[in-house]
């Protein structure tokens, strides 16, 4: 999708449909609304006035006015209650707008956004929310159905009429386009199947990032043999498609420190031989969704060109049963020398992660969050709204946090209390791969707490009940949602 500004007033702005907010209780008044209600015989007021439209938050109304408008259509959208309005309103409000408009032959629109929130902000929120709406799971359709699905608006223009505001909305535009289709870019990865999507194919996807000018590298098998990466080798190892580990360094102020960004990478979870049972198994074509964020915010990094340094790593296998495959009771060593016991072949993002984030800090990472679809107890405790963070120090987990706050990505954090880790004892190595059913997604985290060196800043991320929505929103299709690539993003932006 094309985002613009536009300095116009918005009844002169020509499109297919011009797309204006109203709040809850709100009357067309003084205002460039009320410019646009009476000229168009006060089309508004009516629609209000009849109880068609009353300003809720994502509502929408249709209105056909018969003139006034330089377009003919006319959008009212509901923005709640005026005091509540906020970037996170002004990204979902637009993408509820966008998403009322397709499939009705508009192929360009015009949204005049009233919030009063900084230009910027306002504007980036916007342009993130129509580029999201536009995404849809059916990538795999074909024919009459694909080109339903493919009746988008294809092109909207910000309407900002006073000429400070739109100078600052421009560069905005452009960073929300960025992200946001880099968002779409993971959410389609993440969406892959099983049969589409192999390990190696995910490493590919790092190999094009080269093309931004990213130096990248990726091991395959017999280097990760040489290296020592026993648990990717291990989790990786009953599939006929063989895992890899990959790496993309931007470097954007010469030698100042490497932030890492970590992403869990099984592009199919059957659990093994403690394989998982068949309800819902399909849904483990997301489990690498955390490697897609990565990816993904990597290419959103090589866009924008920050002045920081990021090192993206993702650890690619297909967890399957057959004759290599790991065992419980097997015994694994990993990159960094330390043993792992493995009680459950199903809890195998954490084995992974355990080299790819040692990796990344022997290539040079000095602080680190990992994102993976690491539980499902994190979907018991916190259900599909927030991602379950945990990591020390709380300095830097208060960072993540409010880089999420600041983009609209909802986390919640849970404790790491030293209790916990009795859990995860093994008699037989350094530490077991499960700690049972209580507190699943803290002792997830203190496994990978092993692996992550004496004093680096860590933070992990379990998006298992985040990454993927199970209903469709006004604002969003159902299915990948691309968390947390926008909180990555933020995080290198705001780095240094
Ligand atoms: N990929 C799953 C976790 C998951 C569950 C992701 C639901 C998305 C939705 C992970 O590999 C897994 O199987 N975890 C086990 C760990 C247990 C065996 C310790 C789990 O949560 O049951
Ligand atoms: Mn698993
Ligand atoms: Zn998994």
């Amino acid at each position: 999708m094309q985002v613009t500004v536009e300095r116009r007033r918005p009844t002169e702005v020509a499109a297919d449909a011009l797309i204006v907010n109203l709040f809850e209780n709100e009357k067309p008044g003084e205002g460039l609304l009320g410019e646009v209600d009476r000229a168009t015989g006060g089309v508004i007021s009516r629609a209000v006035d009849l109880g068609e439209i009353k300003g809720k938050l994502h509502e929408t109304a249709l209105l056909i006015p018969s003139a006034g408008l330089a377009a003919p259509r006319l959008l009212v959208v509901g923005a709640g209650a005026e005091k509540d309005f906020s970037t996170d309103r002004a990204r979902t409000v637009a993408g509820a707008a966008v998403r009322a408009l397709r499939k009705r032959g508009v192929k360009r629109a015009a949204l005049y956004l009233r919030g009063g929130l900084d230009a910027a902000a306002q504007a980036e929120a916007a342009a993130e929310g129509l580029v999201l709406a536009t995404w849809e799971p059916g990538q795999y359709k074909t024919g009459k159905q694909k080109e339903e699905e493919s009746q988008e608006v294809g092109e909207v223009s910000l309407v900002e009429p006073e000429a400070s505001r739109a100078q600052a909305a421009e560069p905005a535009v452009q960073r929300g386009v960025v992200v946001s289709e880099a968002q779409n870019y993971a959410r389609t990865l993440s969406n892959a199947p099983g049969n589409r999507l192999h390990p190696l194919d995910l490493a590919n996807e790092a190999r094009k990032l080269a093309e931004l000018g990213l130096e990248v590298e990726v091991l395959e098998r017999a280097q990760l043999e040489a290296l020592g990466a026993g648990g990717i080798l291990a989790v990786g190892g009953g599939s006929d498609h063989p895992p890899a580990l990959a790496l993309v360094r931007y470097r954007g102020a010469g030698e100042a420190p490497f932030l890492g960004l970590v992403g869990k990478g099984v592009t199919f979870d059957s659990g093994g031989i403690s394989i998982k049972p068949a309800e819902h198994m399909e849904q483990m074509r997301m489990d690498m969704s955390g490697a897609a964020a990565v990816l993904g915010a990597m290419r959103a990094v090589g866009h924008l060109k920050p002045k920081t340094n990021v090192l993206g790593v993702i650890a690619a296998v297909e967890n399957m049963p057959g004759g290599h495959s790991y065992r419980p009771g097997d015994v694994v060593t990993t990159l960094n020398g330390k043993t792992i016991e493995v009680l459950n072949t199903d809890a195998e993002g954490r084995i992974i992660l355990a080299d790819a984030v040692a990796y990344a800090q022997r290539q040079g990472a000095a602080r680190l969050v990992d994102a993976a679809t690491l539980t499902g107890a994190v979907v018991v405790a916190l259900g599909h709204v927030a991602t379950g963070v945990m990591g020390a120090p709380q300095d830097w987990v208060d960072r993540v946090m409010a880089a999420a706050k600041a983009v609209g990505e909802r986390m919640w954090q849970l404790p790491l209390f030293d209790e916990y880790r009795d859990q995860i004892k093994s008699e037989l190595a350094d530490v077991s791969n499960s700690g049972g059913r209580p507190a699943g997604t803290i002792t997830g985290a203190l496994f990978i707490k092993e692996f992550v060196g004496e004093g680096v800043p860590w933070v992990h991320l379990d998006i298992a009940g985040t990454a993927w929505t199970e209903k469709e929103s006004p604002y969003a299709a159902k299915g990948s949602t691309g968390v947390p690539l926008r909180t990555f993003v933020q995080l290198a932006l705001e780095q240094g």
